[in-house]
């Protein structure tokens, strides 16, 4: 099949190597002449686990290139993916579809004989149905379904979540799109992933309610967290204990500082929006947006409490800036809020990420860019763990006792026992569970 991804941002890019590795030939087109440059010459402009080398294995076998112009490889597509970024607009939260409804009318114009157009891009209920009418009422010789598959991919494991998906959500009712959408997803449905076929409109919610509730759960567990804290309850245990429970699950239960990322904070907000325009709020995602919003700042003054109240003058050392591990993503990252609550309060604030350093000189104020976590920790008066990153899963603390001005580690992820911290003489600070020294 011949495929054309529109948008090669993170998820075009990931969405169509993987096609291309199914065996389909992929043209990833984007209007960045940069990123485009740069593919061609075998440079991947994302950090994402594995992409680098699906991404050449398939431009060496021929199935897989890149292109400015849409116009060519969208006249010979059978199927063209829209993944064009859909911000939120600048003032109201709803998601920006100046990109989507762009590239829709230039697919429009190329396309020659029968074309499935997919939206991939995680768009409002109804746009589907809005590009449908802009395809008929603007470009009515033109022979084009539309149909919705939102994407799951996380960052860090997207190339794992596309070839092995819990399901394919695929919105349309049309036969001829049906079977051109069995056609592209046949090496997964040969897997065994489960191709799940409903409405346009309830497959664009779908993707909204799924982060939702995602970003819910979390949130939830952050809230027992803080209970934790007040009444001496351990939350890792909680959550263990609630997740064996088969209807609730044990994903998505790990408290920290507030999600962050490219979409559970855009996708919940732009939720709410719609719910409130249809005059059906949605309560609990208004609740989850505003909770995790504070508990952002509110994990600034965490780690200004485990410096006796004060950060004035004191060297802060940052572990980890990226929302998540294994990404260099800093979108709506907590480190961002944390930093600056840490700089409001006077602290001369150290920072070392493995992959974030980069994107984190946008975003974030005045601080000193290290080259690993030693380094950062010299003459510390706090060491400040905010991404769970591998490689500070077994920080040597014998050294780091060495180096620190106070031996005080405030570990946001939970990811050390309390014991193994307190035994070289640190002082320990977690989220919903027990301090000490
Ligand atoms: C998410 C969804 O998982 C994916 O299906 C969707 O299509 C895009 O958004 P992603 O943003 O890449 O993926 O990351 P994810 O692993 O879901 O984590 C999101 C945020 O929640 C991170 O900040 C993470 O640290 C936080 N998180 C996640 C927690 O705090 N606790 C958890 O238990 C899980």
């Amino acid at each position: 099949m011949r495929i054309v991804m529109i948008g090669s941002g993170y998820v075009g890019l990931v969405s169509g190597a993987c096609l291309a590795d199914f065996g389909h030939h992929i043209t990833c087109v984007d209007k960045s002449v940069e990123k485009i440059d740069a593919l061609e010459r075998g440079e991947v402009p994302i950090f994402e686990p594995g992409l680098d080398t699906i991404i050449a294995q398939n431009r060496a076998a021929g199935r897989l290139d890149f292109s400015k112009d849409l116009a060519a490889p969208v006249a010979s597509a059978d199927v063209v993916f829209i993944a064009v970024g859909t911000p939120s607009r600048r003032g109201d939260g709803h998601a920006d579809l100046t990109y989507v409804y762009a590239a829709a009318r230039e697919i429009a114009a190329a396309v020659e004989g029968f074309t499935v157009v997919v939206t991939k891009s995680t768009v409002p209920v109804g746009t589907g149905d809005e590009l449908e009418r802009i395809f008929r009422d603007e470009f009515p010789d033109k022979d084009i379904s539309v149909v919705s598959n939102p994407e799951f991919l996380r960052e860090g494991a997207a190339i794992t979540d596309f070839k092995r998906p819990d399901r394919i959500v695929l919105g349309t009712e049309e036969p001829r799109a049906i079977e051109v959408m069995r056609e592209v997803y046949r090496p997964l449905y040969l897997n065994e992933a489960p191709l799940y076929f409903c409405e346009r409109r309830t497959s664009e919610l779908i993707k909204y309610a799924a982060n939702a509730f995602l970003a819910m759960k979390i949130t939830f567990i952050n809230e027992i967290a803080d209970l934790c804290e007040q009444i001496g309850a351990d939350v890792q245990k909680v959550a263990k204990g609630i997740g064996m429970d088969k209807r609730i699950g044990d994903k998505f239960l790990h408290a920290g500082p507030g999600y962050g990322g490219s979409c559970f904070p855009k996708d919940t907000l732009a939720l709410v929006k719609t719910a409130q325009d249809y005059d059906s709020p949605m309560r609990l995602i208004e609740t989850t947006v505003a909770i995790n919003d504070n508990r952002k700042r509110a994990m600034g003054r965490k780690v200004i409490a485990a410096c006796d109240g004060t950060v004035r003058g004191k060297k802060i050392a940052i572990l980890g800036l990226t929302f998540k591990p294994n990404t260099d993503d800093m979108r709506d990252a907590p480190s961002i809020t944390i930093v600056q609550a840490l700089l409001d309060g006077g602290a001369d604030v150290h920072v070392y990420d493995p992959e974030g350093m980069d994107a984190a000189r946008e975003v974030l104020g005045p601080v000193v860019y290290g080259r690993d976590p030693y380094e950062i920790a010299d003459g510390a008066d706090a060491v400040v763990l905010i991404t769970e990153w591998d490689e500070f899963r077994a920080l040597d603390f014998k050294r780091l006792k060495t180096l620190v001005s106070q031996p005080v580690l405030v570990d946001l992820r939970n990811i050390y026992p309390i014991a193994e911290v307190t035994r070289h003489g640190f002082s320990y600070f977690a989220v919903g569970k027990k301090s000490g020294s």
